[in-house]
C-alpha cells in the first residue's frame, strides 16, 4: 500500500472510530448517571457499582462513607441534593432521614420477595427505606494477644471491662458509625439507660480509639493493633476467612442487630435511575455480590442464598431491637449528644 493510500485508510479508520466514540458517548448519555452514597465495605460498594454499570449502561458515581456521615451529608445537601441513592449502612440514620423528609417513598415490584424484617423497616418508615441485609453485633478478639495479656476467654459484654484490657478495646464513634450507634442502643436496651451509660463509661477506660468506620476495629484486631474490636459479627468473620488469629463472639448477655437499608434521596436528579438501581439491588443476582466481596450479612431477598459463612442468627441471643424508637430523630439526637457529653470526653 502506498503511503498516500495507507494515510487515507488510516484517516478513514480514525473517522470511523470518532463516529463510534460519539455513538457510545451518546448511548451513555441516553442511559444517564446515578450518584450513589454507599455505606458498606469498599469492596462491596465497588462490586455493586461495576455490576450495575455493566447491566444498565448507567454511569455510577460512588462515594463510600460511614452511615452517620452519609446522613449528615444528605441533610446538609437537602436544598440541592447531590446524591440519588443511599445504599447500605445501618437502618437508624435511614429511619431518621425518612422522618425528616430527606428521602423519597417508593414501592418496588420486588417487595413481595423480601423477608418480613425488611418489609417492616419499609412500613415503619412510611415506605422511605427498605431492608437490604441483616447482621448481629458482637466483637472479635485476637487470640494471640489475649493469651499474652492473660485476658482469659472473652464471652460477654461484661468481659470487655476487665482491667487486662486497658487500652485494648477498639470501637467506632456512634456519631459517624452505625455500628457504634447499634452498640449504644443495644447496651441501653439490655441494661437500661442509667446502667447502660455506666457500662459505656467503664468501657471508655479500655478503649484505645474511637474510629470513624464501624468495621475498622475488626481489621485492627486482625492486624494485632488491638486485642478486642467491637463490630458486626460478619465483619469479624471476614477477618477469620482471611486466616487472622481472631475469635468471633456473640455476647452472652444477648446482642442487637442491624437492618442494613437503602433509600432514594428526596429531589434526586436521576430519579428514574435511582428506582432502577433500587429494584435491581433487591434481586438475588445483585445481593449475591455481597458474599463474593467477603461481606457475610443475611440478604433480604428470600431467594438470595444466605452465605454459609454468615453467623447463624438462630445461634445468637438476639434482643428484641426497637428500630422505630432508636431510629427516631429525637431519640438518636438525644443519645448521641448524651454520649458525646458523658462518655467521649471523659478523662481516662
Ligand atoms: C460494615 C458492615 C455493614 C454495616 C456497616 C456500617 O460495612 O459490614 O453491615 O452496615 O459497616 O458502617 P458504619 O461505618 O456506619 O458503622
Amino acid at each position: 500500500m502506498s503511503l498516500k493510500k495507507s494515510f487515507a485508510a488510516a484517516s478513514m479508520l480514525a473517522g470511523a472510530m470518532t463516529a463510534m466514540s460519539f455513538m457510545s458517548a451518546g448511548a451513555a448519555q441516553a442511559q444517564g448517571e446515578l450518584v450513589m452514597y454507599c455505606a458498606v465495605q469498599e469492596e462491596w460498594c465497588r462490586a455493586m457499582t461495576t455490576a450495575f454499570e455493566r447491566e444498565t449502561g448507567i454511569k455510577v458515581s460512588m462515594t463510600r462513607k460511614s452511615s452517620g456521615e452519609i446522613y449528615a451529608q444528605v441533610k446538609a445537601e437537602a436544598a440541592n441534593p447531590r446524591a440519588d441513592i443511599w445504599w447500605g449502612g445501618t437502618g437508624d440514620p435511614h429511619m431518621q432521614a425518612a422522618e425528616e423528609g430527606l428521602t423519597e417513598a417508593y414501592k418496588s415490584p420486588k417487595m413481595s420477595e423480601l423477608q418480613d424484617w425488611a418489609v417492616r423497616q419499609w412500613e415503619q418508615s412510611k415506605q422511605r427505606t427498605v431492608g437490604i441485609y441483616s447482621g448481629a453485633l458482637g466483637f472479635g478478639y485476637n487470640t494471640d494477644l489475649a493469651q499474652s495479656k492473660k485476658t482469659g476467654d472473652l464471652k460477654c459484654w461484661a468481659d470487655l471491662l476487665k482491667p487486662e484490657l486497658k487500652d485494648e478495646v477498639q470501637v467506632a464513634d456512634p456519631n459517624s458509625s452505625g455500628t457504634a450507634y447499634t452498640l449504644l442502643a443495644t447496651i441501653i436496651q439490655i441494661m437500661g439507660e442509667d446502667k447502660g451509660f455506666e457500662y459505656l463509661k467503664a468501657l471508655h477506660k479500655n478503649v484505645n480509639q474511637y474510629t470513624k468506620s464501624g468495621a475498622a476495629p475488626a481489621k485492627a484486631t486482625a492486624l494485632g493493633e488491638t486485642t478486642v474490636g467491637i463490630a458486626f459479627m460478619h465483619d469479624v468473620v471476614t477477618m477469620v476467612v482471611d486466616k487472622a488469629p481472631v475469635k468471633v463472639v456473640a455476647p452472652c448477655e444477648g446482642t442487637g442487630y442491624e437492618i442494613g437499608s437503602m433509600s432514594i434521596i428526596k429531589g434526586a436528579k436521576n430519579l428514574d435511575n435511582a428506582k432502577k438501581f433500587y429494584d435491581w439491588a433487591l434481586t438475588p443476582d445483585a445481593q449475591k455480590l455481597g458474599a463474593a466481596a467477603k461481606s457475610y450479612q443475611v440478604p433480604s431477598n428470600k431467594n438470595t442464598p444466605v452465605p454459609p459463612q454468615a453467623p447463624k442468627l438462630s445461634d445468637v441471643k438476639l434482643i428484641n431491637f426497637d428500630f422505630a424508637k432508636y431510629g427516631s430523630s429525637e431519640e438518636r439526637k438525644r443519645l448521641l449528644s448524651k454520649w458525646d457529653n458523658e462518655v467521649k470526653n471523659l478523662p481516662k
